[in-house]
């Protein structure tokens, strides 16, 4: 259905140094900017796309040693304020994710999308935690593009031919994966930053979360790490209420186009990439992605 410019959902977005972001975040943006990061902030980093539900599910286990009545507290937009969000209907109506994150007690567990470049630069002082988890770039562009098409807020993404090009020109929302990962790999050693692979945690989930747990600085015992792996399975967050964005409205993710708990595999990009643009993609990969020592696993 054609839209009015007025009613287009691109008319909801704005940018940030180059970077597209939701127009009320860039009308706040100021107030972001001066968020206050505390030492034992504990800040979960990711691209879009890259797994983010999957590790403040997993956090939020391991927070509450294993508890999953506890979990069940509220949806998992909830649990954890994300801090450059500022339109309703997450957090809550009208209220900035700053404002969510200040009345927060500490020791505090906030989420973010943003790039080290757009990150408040409190976070950089306070010498707080972050988690950060890297998805190779050809899952992470497949499982945004359906994340597009089903959400009712996010520009059309056109067809998967004309997306591949917006998302290798960085001009989706939260930019470029290249320039995201890139950043928070390059700084990784001069803060205290936990890089995960969200391939890593499909392959060796216990030994991920062990990872996870040691970081938070917990020590829980085996049976309870168990019950962590298995209940932040794929197959079962799909089904948990609380994660499956099963509560969100269809005016805002129509799950009738394709879920939120999509597939949660590794490789799902050879059913979408044809030959040439899988070419293409490679070349493009190495000339942004070229002098880091990153390395990704592109099937299991
Ligand atoms: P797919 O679209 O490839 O299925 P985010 O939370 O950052 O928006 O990431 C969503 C992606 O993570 C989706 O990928 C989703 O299925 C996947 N995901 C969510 N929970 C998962 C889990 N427990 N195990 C594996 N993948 C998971």
């Amino acid at each position: 259905m054609a839209l009015t410019p007025e009613l287009s959902k691109q008319a909801k977005w704005k940018e940030i140094a180059g970077i597209p972001l939701a127009a009320a975040t860039v009308d706040n943006w100021n107030q972001i900017q001066a968020f206050k990061a505390k030492p034992d902030d504990l800040l979960i980093c990711t691209y879009p796309k890259s797994g983010t539900t999957w590790i403040q599910e997993i956090v939020d286990m391991i927070e509450q040693n294993g508890d999953v009545e506890k979990c069940q507290r509220d949806i998992i937009q909830h649990r954890h304020p994300f801090i450059e969000w500022a339109r309703p209907p997450q957090p809550s109506a009208l209220k900035l994710g700053v404002d969510k994150a200040n009345e927060m007690p500490s020791p505090r567990i906030l989420k973010t999308h943003l790039s080290t470049q757009l990150l408040p630069p409190s976070f950089w002082k306070s010498n707080c935690k972050f988690l950060y988890v890297a998805r190779n770039a050809k899952d992470c562009m497949v499982s945004y593009y359906h994340f597009y098409r089903m959400s009712q807020v996010l520009p059309d993404p056109g067809t998967w031919d004309e997306y591949f090009e917006t998302f290798i020109s960085g001009k989706v929302n939260w930019g470029s994966w290249f320039d995201h990962v890139r950043g928070w790999w390059e700084i990784r050693d001069r803060y205290k930053i936990l890089f995960l692979f969200y391939e890593d945690m499909k392959r060796d989930p216990k030994r991920e979360i062990q990872k996870v747990m040691q970081f938070m600085g917990k020590n829980l015992d085996e049976e309870v790490l168990e019950k962590i792996v298995q209940e932040t399975s794929f197959e079962k967050m799909k089904e948990n209420p609380m994660t499956n964005r099963s509560t969100v409205p269809k005016s805002i993710l129509d799950q009738s186009i394709s879920p939120f708990m999509r597939k949660g595999t590794v490789g799902d990009w050879k059913n979408h990439f044809t030959v040439a643009q899988n070419e293409k993609f490679d070349e493009i990969y190495r000339q942004k992605m070229k002098g880091t020592s990153i390395n990704f696993c592109m099937e299991l």
